[in-house]
């Protein structure tokens, strides 16, 4: 079945590592997906792995990792697809940057919200204890700071629900803001 033409829109999940972007973001994709909708996933540690290879985590190279991740979500909604962005998007900065290049009626922000000691248990990558260790420099919630948000679209609560209810919080968010029925 071909694709069904959308007018694209991005939905970008952000939040601290171990609150459930990537799980939330495949679920989504799956489910757009399965209603034909033309999807392109854009994941931060996916995005680490090639487009934004040699980049770490100091200031400068986290705003330059989502400044490009803004521009390729950018050219996918052009082309009028559903972006769906799973990046931890650590600063007020970062998620103003995001908006001004993709454009504020473009863009939905999804707050993935799980406090840091949830966080530090889920532990899911064992990379909070490597930096609780000593052993990982500028992880954020541990030696790199993760922002209060200020622009926020949607806050999904992962902490206190199910991953089912959360994703379809987010399925029904995203289809509204498509113009898709349910
Ligand atoms: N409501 C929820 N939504 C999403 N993930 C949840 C939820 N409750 C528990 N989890 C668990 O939290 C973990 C989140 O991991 P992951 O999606 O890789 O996080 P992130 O991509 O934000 O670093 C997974 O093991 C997932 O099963
Ligand atoms: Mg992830």
């Amino acid at each position: 079945m071909p694709s069904v033409v959308t007018s694209g829109h991005v939905i970008w999940l952000f939040g601290l590592p171990g609150a459930g972007k990537s799980t939330l973001a495949s679920s989504l994709i799956k489910q757009l997906q399965t209603r034909s909708l033309g999807v392109l996933a854009l994941d931060g540690d996916a995005l680490r792995a090639g487009l934004n290879q040699g980049l770490g985590f100091a200031d400068a190279d986290r705003t330059e990792n989502l400044r490009r991740a803004a521009e390729v979500a950018r050219i996918g909604v052009d082309s009028g697809l559903c972006v769906v962005a799973s990046f931890i998007t650590p600063l007020n900065t970062h998620r103003r940057l995001i908006r001004k290049i993709i454009g504020a009626d473009r863009l939905s922000l999804v707050f993935v919200n799980a406090p840091l000691a949830v966080c530090l248990q889920r532990d899911v990558k064992g990379l909070y204890a490597r930096a609780q260790a000593g052993l990982l420099q500028q992880m954020t919630g541990v030696g790199s700071p993760f922002e209060q948000p200020e622009l926020v679209d949607l806050t999904l609560p992962t902490a206190e629900v199910s991953p089912e209810v959360s994703a379809a919080a987010l399925l029904a968010f995203s289809l509204a803001r498509l113009g898709r029925p349910a």
